[in-house]
């Protein structure tokens, strides 16, 4: 028999049931992005056609997870699904102790108040929204340890979420040990662009600190589709399973901090995962005090049901690769177009790079807020800003921290979109594109104080 010809893609599940997508007219979208302030998060999302905004609680589920739905023990204290989460945690990652919480930013929160004292520093493979608050409401400093390829759209580099140790052991030097109360680590950066942290690295990163007694602290929200990306690319891991790599790089840390809304394909929920069983003892007396009892933590009995089975969903390697793999396509598309996007394609979403798309705006007029808006106008598309807006103001001086990376995210939702859609994105995008240099900026009109991109309101310039 001859050699089977190139097989084409295609998603490994089918659809059993369909939610109705509505079309409208560009009359009908220029009214309601002037009344969302031009900010994608207030748009309604009923006035959205393809809905790119957030991978975040955004999956479709599984029948089994539908199933497990219905086997939830709703009691209020020592629910058989809290036993259920409890052990695929340990099964999958490996930490000893769960503490449930509604989702990622609540683990972060309890995490940052029991470890971080006023004038500690947090170093981190760049800082995330939600994450870097709570450090700073805890009264630390984030320190971005991320090497500089990661700041760098163009660059090719196929591991921009690894630590450059000499910036870390310089930050160790400058403050000492005793200042540094954990290193964040993220797998799949989000804020690079999904950007994957080797397990060599990861492994020299764990060396440093462990030599300096400092923990490390994983941010697992997109662990798998890291695991993934090192099973393609890093030396001698090919042969390895996507679940073996993602145990791997959870040994490589003393607990987690977890958004089950991304890879665990829930709707809702998150966790605090620890190996020390006194820092356990600490979350669990705060986890009641902010979430709810420690058998729950925020989430229904059934809901923490739906992330056990999703946990052991998302390092199968057929789901994982066709996860990664429509975000891909969708970015090869771009590239095919002319799009400036980050490189290489990141796990989570396609990322425009908003600096190249408009190279005629200056950074305070919002070039990728402007751009998440005009996209919206051209086709009912809702993607999100992560620049400027996103990256808020230096509390220090008080002025925007012009990030290096003005990006737009066409972030993708887990089984929930076909190849189609992205066709029709990408044509979308490739038509913006096309009319780039009337493109204005815009002008904040209301900023909210914290986490401002939720909420700050937009008008046109000029
Ligand atoms: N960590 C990472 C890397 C995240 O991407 C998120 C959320 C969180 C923590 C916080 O988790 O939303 O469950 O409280 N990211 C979403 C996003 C909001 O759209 O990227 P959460």
């Amino acid at each position: 028999m001859s050699e089977p010809r190139r097989r084409s893609w295609a998603e490994p599940y089918k659809i059993k049931m369909v939610e109705p997508l509505k079309m409208t007219t560009r009359e009908e979208r220029e009214r309601a992005i002037r009344e969302a302030g031009y900010n994608t998060f207030l748009l309604k999302s009923e006035d959205v056609y393809i809905d790119l905004l957030t991978d975040s609680g955004t999956s479709a589920m599984s029948d089994r997870q539908w199933a497990g739905m219905m086997l939830g023990d709703e009691a209020y204290a020592g629910s058989r699904n809290f036993y259920h989460l409890e052990a695929a945690v340990r099964e999958i990652y490996g930490y000893k102790h769960l503490v449930p919480t509604h989702q990622g930013r609540a683990a972060e929160h309890i995490l940052s108040k029991i470890l971080i004292k006023p004038g500690d520093v947090v170093p981190g493979n760049m800082y995330f929204t939600t994450t870097r608050l709570h450090q700073e409401l805890a009264g630390g400093t984030f320190v971005d340890v991320i090497i500089d390829e990661a700041h760098d759209p163009a660059s090719e580099h196929p591991f921009k979420g690894d630590v450059d140790l000499a910036k870390l052991q310089a930050v160790i030097a400058e403050h000492g040990a005793a200042k540094i109360p954990y290193v964040c680590i993220a797998t799949a950066v989000n804020m690079a662009g999904g950007q994957p942290i080797s397990l060599a690295n990861l492994r020299a990163v764990r060396a440093l600190c462990e030599a300096h007694g400092i923990r490390i602290i994983h941010d697992a929200t997109r662990v798998a589709e890291n695991a993934y990306f090192i099973k393609e690319r890093e030396p001698g891991c090919a042969g390895m399973s996507v679940a073996a790599i993602v145990r791997a790089l959870c040994d490589l840390s003393d607990g987690c901090t977890m958004s089950a809304k991304k890879d665990a394909l829930v709707n809702i929920g998150g966790f605090l995962a620890l190996n020390d069983d006194d820092l356990f003892d600490a979350a669990r007396n705060l986890v009641v005090v902010y979430e709810g009892l420690h058998t729950y933590g925020g989430m229904a009995g059934r809901d923490m049901e739906a992330v056990a089975i999703g946990l052991h969903e998302s390092v199968q390697y057929d789901h994982i690769r066709a996860r990664v793999g429509q975000v891909k396509y969708l970015g090869e598309k771009l590239q095919k177009y002319g799009v400036p996007i980050v490189v290489p394609i990141g796990s989570h979403g396609v990322f425009l790079d908003a600096k190249a798309f408009l190279p005629h705006l200056d950074q305070d007029v919002y070039p990728a807020q402007a751009l998440a808006a005009e996209l919206y106008l051209d086709s009912g598309l809702r993607a999100m800003e992560r620049g400027n807006v996103s990256s808020g103001r230096d509390p220090k001086t008080g002025l925007n921290r012009r990030p290096r990376l003005e990006l737009v995210r066409l972030t993708i939702p887990r089984r929930v979109y076909t190849q189609a859609h992205m066709d029709v994105v990408a044509e979308s995008v490739a038509e913006v594109y096309d009319r780039r240099d009337a493109i204005q900026g815009l002008t904040m009109v209301y900023e909210p104080p914290q986490l401002r991109f939720f909420q700050a309101r937009f008008e046109p310039l000029a």
